[in-house]
């Protein structure tokens, strides 16, 4: 059996497989290489052999447990014709949203827009470097996706007051979400991913008041959907005030932890595998700190099904030789 299903299916303790988000990024030369020659980011995410190149370049360099396939959560808004542009040193800009067009997007169409990531998650899957190791597919929450769709970049500022005024409009942009995020599931599962992570990276936005709308009713749709094909699917609300409520309801087979969660309170209350939690800005200080903070979450962790990751993405500054570090530190432990 594969590590991560071990621990999430199996709820094995005794062992820790680490995975790391954004593994395959710009902390790596050998990522920076290709990307330099490669100024659209989204052409190079629809590039199967590079993208598939870029999947294992972090499995060539690190023992780590499961691949991620290269791509974006915002690859659903282009594959609806909703055109995404990345701006160095800025993020995501996506053309502001006609609904008519996103209507007339049928299945056919956004799986062929979209091809080439199917593909690369096949030859990953097979690559005898994955062999007994996990691959990962992913997509964006349904509220982060909103967000995005809706606000045209990242919303580090907090959400518009008017975010909301077009109900007719985000009513109907959720039910297609909904759609086309089990499309895009089904292709990657049938593809050959046997985890699937859920990212709500902006779920910290929302009001308590809002989450039943916004984030446990369209991430209950997914999970069960994601269920019904017999793959695990590991949460992540970012930044949500109550993970043990987001677990209780929403039931997904694992669910990641941000750095701003006390990781004893959450092993305490928390009954399903967890994964995650570390501040990726550990990772730029000294080794010595690194290995102090990594051993409180696996002393923290020791007796609950645990899967080690940060709790956001790795900083594009961080040095490979740390991550090097991490992993013989989680391995040895
Ligand atoms: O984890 C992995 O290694 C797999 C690949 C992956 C990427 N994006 C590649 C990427 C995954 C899982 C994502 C998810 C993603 N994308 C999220 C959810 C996780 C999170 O970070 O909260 C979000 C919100 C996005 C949207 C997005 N894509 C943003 C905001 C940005 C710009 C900011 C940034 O970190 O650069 C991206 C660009 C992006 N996606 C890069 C990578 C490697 C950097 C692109 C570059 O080389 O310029």
């Amino acid at each position: 059996m594969t590590p991560l299903h071990e621990v999430i299916i199996n709820k094995k303790t005794t062992i820790n497989p680490i995975w790391i988000m954004r593994q395959a990024g710009r902390y790596l030369p050998e990522f920076r290489e290709i990307r330099k020659k490669n100024p659209n980011f989204i052409e190079l995410c629809l590039n199967e052999k590079l993208s598939s190149e870029i999947t294992l370049q972090p499995i060539k360099r690190f023992n780590l447990d499961a691949a991620i396939i290269f791509s974006d959560i915002l690859m659903l808004p282009y594959g609806l014709n909703q055109k995404v542009e990345f701006k160095k040193n800025f993020g995501p800009i996506l053309e502001p949203l006609q609904l008519d067009r996103v209507l007339k997007t049928n299945e056919e169409n956004f799986v062929n827009k979209i091809n080439p990531i199917y593909k690369a998650i096949n030859h990953v899957s097979k690559n005898r470097l994955v062999e007994d190791k996990n691959t990962i597919g992913f997509v964006g929450a349904p509220w982060t996706l909103l967000v995005y769709m809706i606000n045209l970049h990242s919303p580090k500022k907090g959400l518009k007051e008017d975010f909301f005024k077009d109900n007719y409009l985000i009513k109907n942009i959720l039910q297609i979400i909904d759609k086309f995020l089990k499309i895009h599931l089904k292709n990657q599962i049938q593809n050959g991913a046997n985890v699937i992570q859920i990212f709500d990276s902006w779920a910290g936005l929302l009001e308590e008041k809002d989450y039943q709308n916004y984030i446990y009713d369209p991430s209950i749709s997914l999970v069960n959907y994601v269920k019904s094909f017999n793959v695990p699917v590991i949460c992540f609300p970012r930044e949500i005030k109550n993970y043990q409520k987001f677990c209780e309801i929403v039931k997904p087979d694992a669910v990641n932890i941000d750095y701003n969660v006390d990781p004893l309170t959450i092993s305490k209350t928390i009954k399903i595998p967890v994964q995650g939690g570390l501040d990726p800005k550990i990772l730029l200080t000294d080794k010595e700190i690194l290995e102090k903070e990594t051993i409180k979450y696996l002393d923290i962790f020791k007796d609950h099904p645990y899967i080690f990751n940060l709790g956001h993405g790795i900083l594009p500054e961080t040095k490979p030789e740390m991550l090097e570090h991490l992993v013989k530190v989680v391995k040895n432990y």
